[in-house]
């Protein structure tokens, strides 16, 4: 019997800042020697964004993750009592104790006007591949059929703020994803038998309790990321006692690789690394491996399909991964009984990889959606960033910029009292 993704869903807020125009002109003191023009060819061409998602005053990661469901589950017509289990994957949780699918579920009772009492439900977390670990689990709950339903959902949903006018600035990003999984899935099977699985206890990113913006040592990071990726892929060549010939990432039967991405450029890191970290050791190595024809045939062919639509959304953090195969099956690819090896990566540290075949492809309009969203000015999106934390509680002072119809929204929570600190949300209809 096979399991894996049978449908996916992406939700965005409908709110975006291009790294160019005036953001541009006030940052380049900073990172450009006062020159906005090379700091928008940095930021394009040397990290590969063009814009980051910004939530609304009205949106939190609890509404996103409602809305990536509510619309996996209509577009889908599913209904709650097929649901056994709730998997929510975040680093924006909301709560030191309370799981965020509780608020989720909350918010689609009221939406669907149906009990999810029978759902099951847990939070995942370990940064960004805190969704892969919900995946796997979850796997291995309609795999031993200890689910009552038949499919299960892992909802990733995550905003990642950084300090403004810090170099991770143009790493921002919003949006959460929805997969519904199941036996004999439509959209990708994935392989049974272990993960490749790496972890490290390392400091190159994580937030302290109650820090709003994480603790980051970004060339670190990128360093962790490709030498836990590395030994995750070293790892599965050795679960699997395969050939490495089945996983030869250059000549081999893998199609795809798909990568987690904090930007679009980090997949080309990291590939460069799998691909060549023993024989030539250093970063300026590899490097110069990276423009050869052979490299850059690898990098169209096997990777750059999944990298069409972060440019325009940012890191997701959870979401990342998920999002390259949604770039993947609505690009123009034909992907249909491909193979594809998966690159899961969350800092702290841990990297996971996976294989699967994909089934159909998604053709969706993702990213002509994308370019209808309201783009703020630097005062908007400086003002947004202010408010944007988890002790946020929205006012009139404070009202939407775009306001909200057809979707979830926080209204804020008691700040006295005997449900003190208890979120509350509602659905607002288009008026
Ligand atoms: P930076 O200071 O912008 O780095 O920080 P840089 O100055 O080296 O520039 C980046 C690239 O732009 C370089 O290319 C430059 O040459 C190029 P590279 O050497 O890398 O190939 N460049 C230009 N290219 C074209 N035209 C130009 C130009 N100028 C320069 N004019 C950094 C970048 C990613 C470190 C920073 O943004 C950061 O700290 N971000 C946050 C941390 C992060 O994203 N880390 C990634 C790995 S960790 C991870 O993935 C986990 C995470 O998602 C969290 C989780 O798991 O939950 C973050």
């Amino acid at each position: 019997m096979k399991y894996g993704i049978d449908a996916l869903t992406l939700y965005v807020p409908k709110l975006a800042l291009a790294l160019q125009a005036d953001w541009a002109q006030a940052r380049a003191s900073i990172f450009a020697q006062g020159n906005p023009e090379l700091l928008c060819q940095k930021v394009e061409k040397g990290i590969g964004i063009t814009h980051m998602s910004i939530p609304d005053y009205h949106e939190d990661s609890a509404t996103m993750a409602a809305m990536a469901i509510k619309n996996l589950m209509e577009e889908n017509e599913i209904k709650p009592s097929q649901i056994g289990y709730l998997a929510v994957a975040t680093e924006t949780g909301l709560d030191h104790s309370k799981n965020m699918g509780t608020y989720i579920m909350g918010m689609l009772e009221a939406y669907f006007e149906e009990s999810f009492s029978h759902v099951g439900s847990a939070e995942y977390k370990f940064a960004c591949i805190g969704s892969t670990y919900a995946l796997e689990s979850s796997l291995a709950l309609l795999e031993s059929k200890r689910l009552s339903a038949p499919y299960a959902i892992v909802v990733c949903s995550d905003i990642a703020k950084y300090q403004l006018e810090s170099s991770a600035e143009y790493t921002q990003g919003a949006g959460a994803i929805a997969l519904l999984l199941s036996e004999n899935p439509r959209l990708v099977e994935i392989d049974a038998g272990p993960m490749g699985t790496h972890s490290v206890n390392a400091a190159d990113f994580y937030r302290p309790l109650n820090k709003e913006v994480p603790v980051v040592d970004g060339k670190h990071s990128m360093q962790i990321y490709e030498q836990c990726t590395f030994e995750a892929y070293q790892n599965l060549l050795a679960h699997r006692k395969q050939t490495t010939r089945d996983f030869d990432l250059l000549n081999g039967p893998i199609d795809y690789c798909l990568f987690h991405l904090p930007f679009p450029k980090m997949a080309k890191h990291a590939a460069t690394f799998l691909l060549k970290n023993k024989e030539l050791p250093t970063s300026e190595e590899r490097k110069a491996y990276s423009q050869t024809e052979e490299f850059q045939n690898f990098l169209n062919r096997k990777i750059n399909p999944s990298l069409e639509l972060a440019p325009y959304i940012g890191n997701i953090y959870t979401g990342s991964l998920y999002l390259s195969l949604l770039s993947l099956l609505s690009s123009s690819e034909n992907c249909v009984n491909k193979k594809a090896l998966f690159f899961a990566y969350g800092s702290g540290a841990s990297a996971k990889v996976f294989s699967g075949t994909i089934k159909s492809n998604l053709p969706l309009k993702t990213k002509e959606k994308l370019l209808q969203r309201r783009f703020l000015s630097l005062t908007e999106y400086e003002d947004r960033h202010k408010q944007l934390n988890d002790q946020f509680i929205p006012s009139e002072q404070n009202p939407s910029i775009v306001p909200p119809q057809n979707e979830f929204i926080y209204l804020g929570y008691d700040q006295m009292g005997p449900k003190q600190g208890f979120r509350k949300y509602s659905y607002k209809k288009e008026s």
